[in-house]
């Protein structure tokens, strides 16, 4: 894996065109780039393709025309342990049938690095014990995960995904079951991630964080790239009215700088409407 060559890129999607359904597209002709040590988001409304994007993009699912690069090597021709080495993923929903402990889901991210039926070694263990101190559920690590709040099982998902010690991380709606403390907390720590040199994309609802922590984002619509670029270029008043269908109020955020934005309800959107007008945005 060419990882260590600086000039190649963590991961790239060229033309993806994807369906479940082969008649039906879910994702058209969208392509991205993941630099080194940067934060993308992944944004837009329900159904639009965000995870369907986020398994194309960890090789769960093959595209049917386009390709993904990991180190400018087609993903299809790497192998899932190989891969596994090299991304970690947070899915949008984790269900767990079997009675881990929370220790034990953290280990599963050494998995890749086991030989066959191998155990896991000391330097396995500190490692789960490191990435679930990371996250804050270190005194979890005997708890049954069934057993877990929403909000504790995120966050020992995370502590897989983080043991994996990977360079890409692919995670969707993290911070989706998070209080206040740990949304931030856990995007601090993507940033820190990010400040080490890993490559992050994540798909996130919450358009104030993207703009807090994202340095690209990429907005979909209907299964396709409607807009990328920086949060600021992306997150205007006239691109999340159109993508969302509902007006919205964005301002400046004072203290930093980033662009916020408020939903509105019904008559705030109404008077919005009079004063742009149906169909002439701004
Ligand atoms: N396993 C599946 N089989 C068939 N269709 C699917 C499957 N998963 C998703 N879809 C469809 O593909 C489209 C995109 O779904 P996807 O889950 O990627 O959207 P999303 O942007 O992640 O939405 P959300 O914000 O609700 O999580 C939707 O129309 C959805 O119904
Ligand atoms: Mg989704």
């Amino acid at each position: 894996m060419a990882q260590s060559d600086p000039n190649r890129i963590p991961l790239l999607a060229r033309n993806l065109h994807f369906g479940y359904r082969s008649e039906e597209a879910v994702l058209r002709d969208v392509s991205l780039t993941v630099e080194k040590g940067q934060i993308l988001g992944i944004l837009g409304p329900n159904g639009s393709g965000k995870s369907t994007l986020l398994r194309l993009l960890s090789g769960w699912l093959k595209p049917q025309r386009g390709v993904v690069e990991l180190w400018g090597e087609p993903l299809g021709r790497l192998g899932a342990r190989e891969i596994a080495t090299q991304i970690a993923v947070v899915p949008q929903e984790t269900h767990v049938d079997f009675p881990f402990t929370a220790m034990e889901m953290v280990l599963m991210g050494r998995a890749p690095y086991l030989g066959g039926f191998a155990f896991e070694s000391e330097a396995d263990i500190a490692c789960a014990r490191e990435a679930m101190e990371r996250m804050g559920v270190a005194h979890l690590a005997r708890r049954m995960v069934q057993e877990l709040s929403g909000g504790e099982r995120q966050r020992v998902v995370l502590a897989r995904a983080l043991a994996q010690d990977t360079p890409v991380l692919l995670l969707d709606e993290p911070s989706a079951f998070l209080d206040l403390h740990h949304v931030v907390a856990i995007y601090d720590l993507l940033r820190d991630l990010a400040e080490e040199g890993r490559s992050i994309v994540t798909v996130l609802h919450d358009l104030n964080l993207a703009a807090l922590y994202c340095d690209r984002v990429v907005l979909l619509s209907q299964g396709r790239v409607f807009c990328a670029g920086t949060p600021e270029e992306v997150i205007t008043y006239k691109n999340i009215t159109e993508v969302y269908e509902t007006e919205v109020y964005v301002d400046l955020n004072d203290l930093t700088g980033a662009v916020n934005v408020l939903p509105l309800s019904r008559p705030y959107r109404e008077q919005l409407r009079q004063q742009f007008g149906e169909r002439k945005l701004s």
